[in-house]
């Protein structure tokens, strides 16, 4: 459905919601203007309702979760089931048994499927998270197990998340300024090239154990690497004995129009970590290795080295079954490859950037989008970058409608 707004936007209600927020939420958190935000009280598909009553089109899916679509019924109806069976377990000591088709599922769709194609018997094993940038921290502290260096690469624009062991890894001066006396400091951030790689690893005196990347930047931009690239980072990572370790929280399940970025440069990192869309809408994320990377893990005597109290928790786990069963099922993966073009922009599949001139020219698109009723977002380390990252789902009607706004509002 197309965008049908009712009021002027944001309404009275978003507005009053907007006042009572300031008063009682870390004023650094949600940003509040005449223009800003909207309140969402309800969605489907590729709609969002607003307190009042307005209708948008999302160009987002709400920072690229939403990919199976909004309230998807197959997964909202997982949901309720398991709601009604259990909430919560005990992740490291009394499980729940879709905890175990989880792991399954993401070692058939990772390793297993991968070494298929190399015709190798590679399996992955599941370090389960809370959100993107755990599961960057339990890739970290796998590589140091598994190789004994403490030092990570990094690179310039990449973005891993904020708490400090991933922010560690993410090279953005925005949010490391504040911080910067109480990071750990063992990530080097480099260039994206084969030299400045190479350099690092020569220079750094601990040695380096891991080079993390996001195979396409996504909060950086939307920035697709040179056809190399990713081949070189492999291939220099053997050379050298560091793990590669794959970022696809933001590019993984179908976004790019394969199930994993990596996928497009046939490059099979040693860990990959994921997030955002695989549950469709729970705070549930993971990090994957193979099997001899992940054994690298003692195993568990009782006390896990590295566990949290909502670990694998059944409700995420069922939505993600179910959020993953309906990719399968829509072949989603090749729908964003076949209609990728529809969307403007630079990038792959469903994850576009469009180049604005500078941040204030971005955040008059997206307010002017807005108040047409379509969400989108303003990337990039500059926040020059329009940014389109809508479910997976969209239609070619609302896909076309998009496009045809956005070439208006930023020719
Ligand atoms: C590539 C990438 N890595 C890590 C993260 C952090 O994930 P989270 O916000 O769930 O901690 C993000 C979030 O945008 C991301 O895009």
């Amino acid at each position: 459905m197309l965008p049908l707004l009712k009021t002027r936007v944001p309404g009275s209600r978003s507005r009053a919601q907007a006042r009572q927020l300031r008063r009682h939420e870390c004023q650094n958190t949600t940003f509040v203007s005449a223009n800003w935000p909207i309140f969402w009280e309800r969605a489907r598909d590729c709609n969002i309702w607003d307190a009042d009553g307005n209708r948008y089109l999302d160009l987002t899916a709400a920072f690229g979760v939403a990919s199976v679509g909004h309230n998807n019924p197959h997964v909202t109806a997982a949901a309720r089931r398991q709601l009604g069976r259990l909430a919560h377990a005990m992740g490291d000591v009394h499980p729940n048994e879709l905890k175990v088709r989880l792991a399954g599922e993401l070692s058939a769709l990772t390793f297993e499927r991968w070494s298929r194609s190399i015709g190798t018997h590679d399996s992955g094993k599941t370090l389960f998270a809370n959100s993107g940038s755990e599961a960057v921290e339990a890739a970290l502290k796998t590589a140091m197990l598994a190789t004994g260096k403490p030092g990570v690469i990094a690179f310039t624009g990449a973005y891993h998340g904020l708490t400090y062991g991933a922010l560690d890894a993410t090279a953005w001066s925005f949010f490391r300024a504040p911080f910067h006396p109480q990071l750990p400091g063992f990530t080097v951030h480099v260039a994206p090239t084969e030299s400045a790689v190479r350099a690092a690893f020569d220079q750094n005196e601990r040695g380096i154990g891991a080079v993390i990347v996001e195979p396409i930047l996504g909060r950086g931009g939307v920035v697709v690497p040179p056809p190399d690239f990713l081949p070189m980072l492999r291939r220099v990572c053997d050379e050298c004995g560091a793990l590669l370790i794959a970022d696809e929280i933001f590019t993984g399940f179908c976004r790019t129009g394969r199930w994993f970025a990596v996928e497009h440069w046939g490059v099979v990192p040693d860990l990959i970590c994921v997030g955002k869309s695989m549950s469709n809408g729970f705070p549930i994320a993971a990090c994957v290795g193979r099997n001899d990377v992940m054994d690298a893990w003692p195993e568990s005597a009782g006390e896990a080295l590295h566990t949290c109290t909502h670990l694998g928790n059944p409700l995420g786990c069922a939505m993600a079954l179910a959020a993953i069963g309906e990719m399968k099922r829509q072949k989603l993966d090749e729908r964003v490859r076949q209609l990728q073009d529809r969307l403007p922009g630079r990038g792959l599949g469903f994850m576009k950037g469009v180049e604005l001139p500078d941040a204030a020219a971005c955040q008059r698109v997206v307010q002017r989008l807005l108040r047409r009723g379509i969400l989108a977002l303003g990337g990039g380390e500059r926040g020059n970058v329009l940014t389109l990252t809508p479910p997976l789902t969209i239609r070619e009607k609302e896909l076309d409608f998009a496009a045809r706004e956005i070439a208006q509002l930023t020719k």
